[in-house]
């Protein structure tokens, strides 16, 4: 057995989020093979690769998997509710990531809306949820988290605003037990959205930890780019933007990137 599986199932005492771990050496992603086991796999199995050849980031790009440092895993899920209500789940990842990387690394860090999660503005986490929907019903959704943890040197050209737990705090971070805090996480905030069906209740803690809020940001839409002051979130987890003119608009994250209107936040 792997030594990130012993020590990952020695701090892991309960819970179903990662009941069943599956870890690999080397994948293509951890998204992908996700899918791949999705038919014979429960809810709540978590994949962990400690490297990826083509780890796939939001909007198309491709997510830098270098082997021994960071945390690369995929957690699938076969939830009850609709498809719509499938998208808010990369909110809730991402509060529960916040939470946990808070925990283990003491550092507070916050969230650029929908997924990102920034320590000293810098991204030190992304997060990609995909989802498989038959006759309206989910199939699965698989919400694919790659953590900086411990990567010391960035490829600057194209990773300008990429960091580390490690380089931004430094200290190390012990992945395993990151992956058990932050799976505890997910469990808690998962269930109190099933519970609510909306991120109603999270979202005060949400907003709390938003780096966006009260700054000017710009939203690249595919049809075109435009600013305003990002206001908070609604209870659908879309970004409340204010226009100069005063009236609100909801950004649903889909296509869209926001940037600060200077730098990434
Ligand atoms: C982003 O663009 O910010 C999202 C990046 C998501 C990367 C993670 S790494 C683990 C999982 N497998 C993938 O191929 N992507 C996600």
């Amino acid at each position: 057995m792997a030594d990130f599986v012993k020590i990952f199932k020695q701090y892991k005492k309960d819970g179903w989020a990662g009941a069943h771990l599956m870890y690999f050496e080397e994948l293509d992603s951890t998204n992908l093979e996700a899918v791949r086991q999705s038919a014979q796999s429960a809810h709540g199995t978590v994949i962990v690769a400690e490297s990826q050849t083509a780890g796939r980031g939001r909007r198309g790009r491709s997510w830098v998997s270098p082997a021994g440092e960071n945390l690369y895993f995929s957690l699938l899920l076969k939830p009850e509710f609709v498809p719509e209500q499938a998208a808010m789940l990369t909110l809730v990842m991402a509060l529960a990531t916040a939470r946990a990387i808070q925990t283990v690394s003491g550092c507070a860090c916050q969230i650029k809306w929908p997924n990102d999660i920034v320590l000293h503005g810098k991204k030190v986490c992304g997060i990609l949820t995909e989802m498989q929907v038959a006759g309206g019903r989910i199939s699965h959704v698989v919400i694919g988290v790659g953590v900086n943890a411990n990567q010391m040197v960035f490829d600057t050209e194209n990773l300008r605003h990429a960091s580390s737990i490690q380089k931004e705090t430094g200290r190390a971070v012990e992945r395993e037990a990151l992956l058990v805090v932050l799976l505890s996480e997910f469990e808690k905030a998962y269930e109190e959205f099933c519970r609510s069906g909306s991120l109603e209740t999270l979202r005060q803690e949400y907003e709390s930890l938003l780096v966006n809020r009260g700054r000017e940001v710009r939203i690249l839409e595919p049809k075109g780019a435009w600013q305003g002051l990002a206001m908070g979130i609604n209870e659908k987890g879309e970004l409340l933007v204010q226009r100069a003119d005063g009236t609100l608009e909801a950004v649903y994250a889909g296509e869209v990137s926001v940037r600060g209107l200077w730098d990434y936040v």
